[in-house]
């Protein structure tokens, strides 16, 4: 007769049960008792440890609300802000340089760049930007290597770049859910693996990801968007979690969510309630000082955390009554959404007309002309964004 052995019928003849028709030994049962005790005790220990720690860290955090949390210099750091060629990329690169950090940015958006490392520098700063599609995996490794040349080792990241497409599922091209994943939160991958290894050799760096509320709470129209934070979030917490058990405490992670934020292009005029958008100003200020705090999460504004709360504990019902209403409608900017879609529906016209001999003349003007609408919309021809005039900076 063949013998099943799977990993139940080995513990169950371990523990001393009658297993396949035969007896166990008198001697097995006192052995079985004392594991047992062994791994209640193992249990036990665990727990009392646990609470021990959890009330040191409690203390420890009582005694820096009360007296203030220690702050790292950031003067020595070499900091690569992604999406630094506009809104809070741009306002964090003005921040980092003046605390004396060099600063380095990828972007794709040129003109952008320019125009951040001329405010850096007519600062007094150092800011250097190259121009890299960090959606694409071998132009970071690249990149990287060219960085690591020019200026030397990474030692403070800011996952920052994002986009948005902010229009409904069914509405939404495959190319942009695609874009949404592969520059929100996989770039974080290629970025990470380019420049942890270094800080992990040096013992000394910090990964900041900037995710968003987003990443905590689904929002209509944003379904790509919030997928793909919901995984930076993700991908942070358990970076953050992998560093502490590979003993590598001396890396940091932070992970930054703020609510809409005004004025820098990506929502504008998004139509929230109750909570009020954000200041980019204030939003910059606080991720800088989540980073010199070391910060693990920063969720901005501080009371939307017992928001969060609500739901886990309260029914859908409630949860999703309240994400409604608080915002009615998350495409960033109503008018150039509509006309982006309106080419998309064109467009796909347009193929169907040809597939069934009817003339497209007048379709290809109209498609023409609508493209011409949207994209006067748009500064960064990639972005389906209006774009508002540069932000200027603010004394930190
Ligand atoms: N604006 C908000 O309301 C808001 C709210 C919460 C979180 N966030 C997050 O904050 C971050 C910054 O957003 P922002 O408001 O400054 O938006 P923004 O559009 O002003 O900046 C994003 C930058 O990323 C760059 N970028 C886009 N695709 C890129 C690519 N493939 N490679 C390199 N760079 C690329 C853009 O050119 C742009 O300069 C984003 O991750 C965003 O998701 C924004």
């Amino acid at each position: 007769m063949v013998e099943v052995n799977n990993n139940n019928n080995n513990k169950g003849s371990r523990n001393g049960h009658i297993s396949h028709g035969h007896m166990a030994p008198a001697s097995a049962a006192p052995l079985a008792f004392y594991n047992n005790l062994k791994s209640w005790v193992a249990a036990i220990s665990d727990v009392v440890v646990f609470i021990i720690y959890c009330i040191g860290f409690i203390i420890q955090d009582l005694y820096y609300i009360a007296f203030g949390y220690p702050e790292k210099e950031l003067k020595t750091d070499i900091a690569l802000v992604t999406g630094g060629g506009s809104g809070l990329g741009r306002l964090l690169s003005m921040r980092l340089s003046k605390l004396g950090t060099k600063v380095v940015i990828w972007d794709i958006n040129k003109p952008g760049i320019d125009e951040t490392v001329k405010m850096v520098q007519e600062s007094g700063g150092f800011c250097k930007g190259y121009v890299v599609d960090i959606s694409r995996k071998e132009e970071v490794y690249k990149a990287a290597e060219v960085l690591r040349h020019e200026i030397g080792d990474i030692s403070l990241l800011i996952n920052n770049a994002g986009v948005v497409s902010g229009l409904h599922l069914l509405d939404t091209p495959d190319h942009l859910i695609e874009r949404s994943f592969n520059v929100n939160v996989m770039a974080h991958f290629w970025t990470t693996k380019a420049f942890l290894p270094k800080m992990i050799e040096n013992q000394c760096g910090h990964i900041v990801t900037i995710a968003s509320l987003a990443g905590h709470v689904g929002i209509t129209k944003l379904v790509d968007y919030c997928a793909s934070k919901f995984a930076a979030v993700g991908f942070d917490e358990a970076l953050r979690l992998e560093l502490e058990v590979l003993g590598h405490t001396n890396i940091q992670t932070t992970c930054v969510c703020p609510f809409f934020i005004q004025q820098t292009g990506m929502f504008d005029d998004v139509n929230a309630r109750w909570v009020p958008t954000l200041n980019a100003n204030d939003v910059a200020d606080r991720v800088i000082q989540a980073i010199k705090k070391n910060e693990k999460i920063a969720i901005i504004p501080g009371y939307c955390k017992f928001l969060l709360s609500f739901k886990w504990t309260f029914p859908w019902g409630c949860v999703g009554g309240l994400l409604k209403r608080l915002v009615p409608d998350a495409s960033p900017h109503g008018l150039a959404q509509k006309s982006l879609l309106s080419v998309y529906k064109k467009v796909s016209s347009a193929k169907n007309a040809v597939m069934t001999a009817t003339p497209t003349s007048a379709l290809i003007t109209d498609i023409s002309a609508a493209y011409k609408d949207a994209t006067s919309m748009t500064k960064a021809g990639t972005l389906l964004i209006k774009r508002s005039p540069s932000l200027g900076e603010r004394v930190l």
